[in-house]
């Protein structure tokens, strides 16, 4: 016999109360339809999800049943940690009992679908059970496995009146690519320890497992070196400063360098023990021979300008002239002299200590971005490339990124950098990060060329993902479904050589770490089912919907994120007869948009936006705010017309 049930629950959470509306209905297999708890919504989309009939429920008591319990041990600590802390129920790990809860079973023959992180996820009505070759499978088992509880799973505290259940489901899934990976800048801005480890935690919630560290820039030297002890008591340290970075008025001698902060070594080595027991990997980087100022205010003789004595830690302040284009004009020499066999002595101090430190096999040698201006004129430059046989700067470069490669690899280790390095004639083994769009990417897996993708036009967290009103001004921008288009392996590049992908977070404009999560999360959302799900699983509609599923466990989790998909784009243009014409285009669907004209402030009673709409003649001021049918969910946005006068110029 068919029934329907229709259940709504009201749901008291820690941030609020609101209801839940619980409609999906199923059959069970005795033919008794079923009531479903809330929509699955796993991210990234698994390669293959069968709903079943029935719920799992958590009971009182819940049994984790591990063979290998000490391979598992993350897992399991994790699975435990949100079950107590949010259900206040009772785990307890017996490797012998009758009937465990949950089942964590590493395979003993491989089960070569799966591969090293793939695993099967089977949700019973009175058992889940999770299957894979390795104990990074099992842990990413896990996250789907929290994802198929109600939101409160995240919650920070126990929360009541909630039924803990899971729809019961079989779940096979295996990432597409073995390096999924975010790029964290902690040069530009100083992040604690513990920051980069809340980094970790919060990336492997989607299945991330490369964090790269960028670990030196204009701005700061972030890691200890034996030996070179200026690079931490010089290089790690700016004056403060707060607004926006890049437009700061140079410091005066008199402002204390009390800012930034480094890592030591044994802060690392516990960084890459936490991150390694979550199944990450870390991927330092040494952004060298540009990019290189810190270390240059700390040993002035890497520099091929005499001047150097004279230079400073970076504070904010400007430092390329990118009027020309690219490469930039530097206004400060921020480049290591490719001339001066100091330059390779104090590499291989730094890279020797790296590769001790690091044990992933890349170690990433930057190469982005370094002005050819100083070195055009410099006379060491010009003797090197005389000796040589060097006819433009780039060939000096290439030269250059050769001798870091060799010390890079007489270490044991693989040399990497950003696309630059493809430039003047590059070495068959270096491997490339092609930021500059696909197409290096493209070009260097077709000449063989390990690559990892992480392109501006999809994969820049860094840029503004909202109207620059309402962000932080960075000079371009990334919306979510921009950001939900990325494909790392495009059809003309050779698939064999696409090792992986990853998004990238400068921190120029991100002065604290509750902004770090508002730039990572949705987009990371995006990232991560682009380098994890099958393409012909993505579906932005469908994405969409999780999205906002996951907007709430985040909350519960206290973990910031950026609601931009709820505000409009806004495009304006002038007609012929000098009209102001102002566009609002809702990223998603079902949103309406109120305005006004009058300073106040707008709510669903007031004009709905359908077309384009002109200010009326003396109007100072358009406010804007989107509604989903009666919920405010957009931000209140308030538009100066001098301001979008302007941008119609
Ligand atoms: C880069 O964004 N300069 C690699």
């Amino acid at each position: 016999m068919r029934k329907l049930f229709l259940i709504v629950s009201f749901c008291i959470s820690t941030i609020g109360v609101y209801a839940q509306s619980i409609i999906n209905e199923t059959e069970s297999g005795d033919g008794e339809a079923v009531a479903m708890q809330t929509p699955i919504a796993i991210i990234p989309q698994p390669v293959s999800l069968m709903k079943k009939s029935g719920t799992f429920t958590l009971p009182e008591n819940i049994v984790i049943q591990a063979q290998k319990s000490g391979d598992l041990k993350q897992s399991i600590a994790f699975l435990s940690d949100r079950i107590t802390t949010a259900t206040g129920k009772f785990v307890s790990t017996a490797n012998s009992a009758a009937h465990p809860t949950i089942k964590l079973i590493l395979n003993t023959q491989d089960d070569t679908q799966l591969g090293n992180e793939g695993y099967k996820l089977n949700v019973n009505p009175t058992q889940i059970v999770i299957t894979a070759n390795k104990p990074a499978g099992i842990f990413w088992g896990v996250q789907s496995l929290v994802q198929l509880f109600p939101a409160e799973i995240e919650s920070k505290e126990v929360v009541k009146n909630i039924k803990w259940q899971a729809p019961c489901v079989d779940v096979i899934d295996y990432p597409k690519l073995g390096w999924r990976g975010l790029m964290f800048d902690v040069a530009r801005h100083f992040f604690t320890k513990d920051e980069v480890k809340r980094f970790v935690d919060d990336m492997v919630r989607y299945k991330f497992n490369l964090l790269h560290l960028h670990l030196t820039d204009d701005e700061g030297w972030r890691i200890e070196i034996k030996g070179l002890p200026k690079l931490t008591e010089v290089g790690a340290w700016s004056v403060k400063k707060v607004g926006t970075f890049g437009d700061f008025t140079p410091p005066t001698a008199d402002e204390p360098r009390s800012y930034g902060g480094f890592y030591t070594q044994e802060d690392i080595k516990e960084i890459v023990q936490y991150a390694q027991e979550r199944f990450v990997n870390i991927l330092p980087e040494i952004d060298v021979p540009g990019h290189s100022l810190a270390a240059i205010a700390s040993y002035p003789e890497l520099s091929c300008t005499a001047d150097a004595v004279n230079y400073k830690v970076r504070s904010g302040e400007k430092i390329m002239d990118w009027s020309r284009g690219a490469p930039p004009l530097a206004l400060v020499d921020n480049t290591l002299c490719p001339a001066n066999e100091k330059v390779y002595v104090f590499l291989d101090t730094v890279i020797t200590q790296v590769a001790k430190l690091f044990p992933f096999e890349y170690i990433h040698m930057g190469g982005d971005e370094a002005p050819h201006n100083f070195w055009e004129k410099n006379d060491q430059v010009k003797q090197l490339m005389q000796r040589e046989g060097l006819k433009t700067i780039p060939q000096v470069q290439a030269y250059f990124e050769k001798r870091v490669e060799q010390i890079v690899v007489s270490k044991g280790k693989k040399f990497m950098g950003w696309d630059e390095i493809l430039e003047g004639g590059v070495s068959p083994t270096a491997s490339v990060m092609s930021w500059r769009g696909l197409k290096y990417g493209i070009e260097a897996s077709k000449n063989k060329h390990n690559v990892v993708m992480s392109p501006t036009d999809f994969a820049y967290l860094d840029y503004m993902q909202a109207d620059v009103i309402t962000e932080p001004k960075v000079y371009a921008s990334l919306r979510l479904n921009k950001t939900y288009q990325f494909n790392p392996i495009p059809a003309s590049a050779d698939p064999k050589y696409i090792i992986g992908a990853q998004a990238n977070l400068w921190t120029e404009q991100i002065f604290n770490f509750r902004q770090v999560q508002y730039m990572i999360w949705p987009r990371a959302f995006a990232i991560s089912e682009s380098v994890w799900s099958p393409i012909e699983k993505k579906n932005w509609t469908n994405f969409v919907d999780r999205t906002e599923q996951h907007f709430e466990r985040l909350d519960l989790a206290e973990t910031k994120y950026s609601a931009a998909i709820y505000d409009p784009s806004i495009t304006v243009r002038r007609t012929p007869d000098k009209q102001l014409m102002i566009e609002l285009t809702p990223e998603i669907d079902g949103l309406d948009i109120y305005y006004s004209f009058d300073n106040s402030t707008p709510d669903r009673f007031y004009p709905k936006y359908t077309a384009a709409i002109t200010p009326p003649k003396d109007a100072s001021m358009l406010r804007i705010i989107s509604y989903k049918g009666k919920q405010v969910v957009g931000r209140l946005i308030s538009l100066p017309i001098t301001d979008l006068q302007k941008r119609a110029r």
